[in-house]
């Protein structure tokens, strides 16, 4: 079973003709590893582009960035979960904190996004972290804690055990600075404890990425912290050249 997950979340990024040119630069280059997924996170527009891009390799999926909460209706600029799967989505990131704090969309948005991702046959990546103010007032296990509960709280446990869970530190998104391993794995033990106390030893099973300017430079002594299974990776996953150095770390 492949163990480690890179993911790349291209945000507002790569058209069409980039995201077809990037897997072409990629997939040239990029055999299959047979310890790690790699998936990509394209605009919901360049999805098409991406899964040309990635057919015939099992080991390279694709999903979008967001979705509503609601199947279908008269939810003008939204995506819902049924569509982004029909679309040929396979995953999907919930809870982003540029949808927490750009987009105000709060705990009990997530998790209605969570369940109808679950619903649509996607797997959600859900992501969580602490401000800088929260960390500084010594909040962050809690404020962590208190996301994944509202997150998770209407998934059944065989349902849970396929999710995949993200911990971005919102002071670290696109900012140069990076957790510590060790603040990074501090944190990743409490959500593995937390995962849980929610579905028993089964939580074993989760993958738990860190996220947060993670670069070429910085991967190895983060996928080397306990409980780091994997990377959620924005800015420097852009160049075809950089995310082929992040997925080869070893
Ligand atoms: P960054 O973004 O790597 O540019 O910090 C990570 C993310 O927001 O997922």
């Amino acid at each position: 079973m492949p163990n480690l997950i890179f993911a790349a979340n291209w945000k507002m990024n790569q058209a069409p003709a980039d995201a077809a040119a990037f897997l072409r630069t990629f997939t040239d280059q990029y055999p299959r590893q047979q310890d790690r997924r790699v998936l990509f996170f394209p605009p919901a527009v360049s999805l098409h582009a991406v899964l040309q891009g990635v057919r015939e390799r099992s080991d390279l999926e694709a999903g979008v960035q967001n979705i509503h909460w609601e199947d279908k209706g008269a939810f003008t600029g939204e995506t819902s979960g049924p569509l982004a799967r029909a679309a040929g989505a396979r995953h999907v990131l919930v809870g982003h904190s540029e949808r927490r704090h750009v987009f105000g969309e709060t705990d009990e948005e997530t998790g209605k996004k969570v369940v109808a991702a679950f619903r649509a046959g996607l797997t959600p990546t859900v992501c969580v972290g602490e401000t800088l103010a929260q960390r500084e007032a010594g909040e962050t296990i809690a404020v962590v804690k208190r996301q994944l509960r509202a997150a998770l709280a209407g998934v059944d446990v065989a349902s849970l055990v396929t999710a995949i869970i993200a911990y971005e530190p919102v002071w670290a998104i696109g900012t140069g600075k990076t957790a510590t391993p060790a603040d990074a794995s501090a944190v990743h033990v409490a959500i593995r404890a937390e995962l849980r106390a929610i579905a028993g030893e089964r939580a074993a099973v989760i993958p738990i990425l860190y996220g947060g300017s993670v670069n070429k430079s910085n991967v190895e002594t983060l996928l080397a912290a306990a409980e780091v299974d994997g990377v959620l990776v924005g800015g420097a996953s852009l160049d075809a050249e950089q995310w082929l150095a992040i997925v080869r770390a070893s």
